[in-house]
């Protein structure tokens, strides 16, 4: 079945900072980064997670951000610039049925896929890709938005991801979101 990609357009409203009224990104993520972290993000839109956790990693942390969508990326790169956070950002396009991150293999601390998963046409090739990327002990923080994905279908994900060698370490509770950490094992 064909997936429904987020219109580029919506990539404004998703960045807008009242959304941290409902879902912090500092508090959201804090717990799980440090300092000079190698992060991947996949699905940034126009960074509204991609420049908090750039704040948080630092000078020697960087955060690989891969999207489908040229105009997220032109945009997510305006901001950064703005921000003065260009030197630990890199934008990259991806094809639809993969993330091309073949360069990134056993480099990632954390990965971040965040209302991204369910417009994804092959999960399963997904988590492999993000699972390929990880160092030792790697993180994957997903959370997918309960207007569009239902418990089952999440909690699917997660299976798919669990049968890739992760392990759920955490579920936790964002508003209108159903979210799980996973650790590589
Ligand atoms: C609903 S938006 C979420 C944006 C951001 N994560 C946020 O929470 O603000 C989904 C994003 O995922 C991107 N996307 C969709 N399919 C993708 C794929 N196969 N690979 C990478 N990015 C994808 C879209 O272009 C869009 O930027």
């Amino acid at each position: 079945m064909e997936k429904h990609i987020c219109p580029w357009y919506l990539g404004y409203i998703l960045a807008n900072p009242l959304r941290r009224l409902y879902q912090n990104p500092e508090k959201i993520l804090s717990p799980y980064l440090k300092q000079g972290m190698k992060v991947l993000e996949v699905g940034p839109g126009m960074g509204f997670f991609s420049l908090p956790m750039a704040r948080i990693v630092g000078a020697s942390g960087r955060i690989f951000c891969i999207d489908l969508q040229e105009k997220m990326l032109q945009s997510l790169r305006r901001r950064t610039m703005k921000a003065n956070l260009l030197g630990r950002m890199e934008m990259r396009l991806c094809s639809e049925s993969s993330l091309q991150i073949a360069d990134l293999a056993g480099s990632i601390d954390f990965a971040l896929a965040f209302a991204v998963i369910h417009e994804v046409p092959d999960q399963k090739l997904l988590l492999k890709e993000i699972y390929s990327s990880f160092k030792k002990d790697g993180l994957l923080f997903i959370s997918e938005p309960k207007g569009h994905v239902t418990k089952e279908e999440f909690e699917k994900t997660c299976a798919f991801a669990q049968s890739n060698g992760m392990k759920i370490i955490n579920s936790p509770n964002i508003r209108g979101s159903h979210s799980a950490v996973l650790r590589k094992i």
